[in-house]
């Protein structure tokens, strides 16, 4: 806080932003407490009883019409207040940013404490290279690689970092995940080892093993609500679940994805590659590919992908892995581990959207940019968007990457109310040859 009050220029356009938004937002709840208490909308169950003798069947259908018409309305009512609702927690959510803001630059400069110990210390120090060996390192020390943003924590490091030398790893892979997504990413190494599942069995060979679930024993179910497969093939009836929530059921809705063009934003693979020569679309990645469909549909045509993903409340690397597909355990932050100009394809469905920062957006999309060969494609799958950003943000980001456009598709998302102004576009783009 101290950083922020030396800037009182600065503080008080804050300030002035959060009275805007939290003046916003009493006024949307304001509306919606009036809404409720208004006497229109007010429901007395005296309003449905019926008043007139039952053989009347004329009456009953009249008092039937216009209890439909009664219904009709408070749904409509309803629909109404959900979508106030939801703008109170977009409102909600942006002050919440706003309140976050002025810390950042305190936590930046936090550091690592320099008196560190044990295995954390070996993971954090140089160490020193054997004489006449610094060649192809440039320098006379090794580094270990740690994720700057490790630096800032250095408790929850201490914890990772706290395990018996040769021993078994602690079943921790929730709260790495989690110390992954801060920005401590890659975490540091480990000299323990990792817990295995207690009835292990060889996987179904290739190709029957792309589309079959595997046997429980063959994960530690530990850190996920689900403790079976059959448990996460039916997540999708689960209250809880976001990410994913039908992907691992294969012989649902995952056995249809990219097989057809469905309306304008679903493009489907058969068309994809053939904007490009027979078979010159051999290896790839997909970024954020859940269960590793797309993986595995590529695999039936000869095309090899890595899928990066995480495990969100499921155990998504081991069960691409145990299909016969590579999984890549790496976030949206991480800088992709493959050389520049290499791949042929990469593709990303709903992952890449408007909740990554903008800037950082745009450092993906150069990244993207950089590994994919020239004339290599770039299929991004349903990017969500507010109707706003499309032609503000994001048209002009994807023009000053360079991209080349072979399909641009926009579409509205209309499921959650028009009035959110919500889209969806799909684009096919190319990396330039020259
Ligand atoms: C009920 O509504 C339907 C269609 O809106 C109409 O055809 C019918 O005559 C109405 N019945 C009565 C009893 O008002
Ligand atoms: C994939 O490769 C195998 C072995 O070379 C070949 O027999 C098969 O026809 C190929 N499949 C496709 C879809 O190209
Ligand atoms: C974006 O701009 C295009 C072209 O000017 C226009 O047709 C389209 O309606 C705009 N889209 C949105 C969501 O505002």
């Amino acid at each position: 806080m101290d950083d922020y009050q030396r800037k009182p220029g600065q503080k008080q356009s804050r300030v002035r932003a959060m009275l805007k938004i939290l003046l916003l937002l009493v006024t949307t709840n304001v509306t919606t407490a009036y809404f409720f208490s208004s006497p229109s909308s007010s429901v007395k169950w005296t309003d449905y009883a019926p008043r007139f003798p039952l053989w009347d069947t004329d009456a009953l259908l009249r008092e039937l019409n216009s209890t439909h018409d009664k219904l009709a309305a408070a749904r409509q009512q309803i629909d109404e207040l959900n979508i106030r609702l939801q703008t109170s927690n977009y409102l909600m959510e942006e002050l919440t940013t706003e309140f976050r803001k002025p810390r950042q630059p305190v936590e930046v400069a936090d550091d690592l404490s320099t008196s560190l110990s044990g295995e954390l210390k070996l993971v954090v120090e140089a160490h020193k290279l054997p004489l006449g060996r610094s060649g192809n390192v440039g320098s006379e020390e090794l580094f270990p690689v740690l994720g700057s943003a490790c630096r800032r924590h250095q408790r929850d490091l201490e914890q990772y970092m706290t395990y018996e030398v040769g021993g078994q790893c602690p079943v921790d892979d929730v709260f790495a995940q989690r110390l992954m997504l801060q920005g401590c990413e890659p975490l540091p190494r480990r000299r323990c080892k990792p817990k295995t599942p207690k009835g292990y069995i060889e996987p179904s060979p290739l190709p029957d093993s792309l589309w079959s679930i595997p046997p429980d024993s063959s994960i530690i179910w530990e850190p996920y609500t689900c403790k079976n497969y059959g448990c996460l093939v039916n997540r999708n009836k689960m209250p809880g679940f976001f990410d994913c929530k039908d992907c691992f059921d294969l012989g649902g809705r995952e056995k249809d994805r990219w097989m057809f063009e469905i309306a304008n934003l679903g493009y489907s693979i058969d068309q994809v590659l053939a904007t490009k020569p027979q078979g010159t679309v051999r290896i790839g990645l997909d970024l954020g590919g859940g269960s590793g469909t797309f993986a595995a549909r590529m695999r039936e045509r000869n095309i090899t992908i890595v899928t990066t993903t995480m495990n969100f409340d499921g155990p998504f690397n081991s069960f691409i892995a145990s299909r016969g597909l590579i999984p890549l355990h790496i976030s949206i932050s991480q800088r992709l581990p493959f050389f520049d100009n290499t791949l042929d394809i990469i593709h990303s469905m709903h992952v890449i959207s408007n909740w990554i920062p903008d800037t950082m957006l745009e450092f993906a999309l150069f990244d993207i940019y950089r590994v994919l060969r020239p004339g290599g494609l770039f299929w991004l799958d349903h990017f969500f968007c507010i109707g706003s950003q499309l032609n503000a943000t994001y048209v002009p980001m994807f023009d000053r990457i360079g991209f080349k456009k072979l399909r641009w598709n926009t579409g509205r998302k209309v499921d959650r109310g028009a009035e959110l102004n919500e889209w969806y576009f799909s684009a096919l783009l190319e990396k330039p040859m020259t």
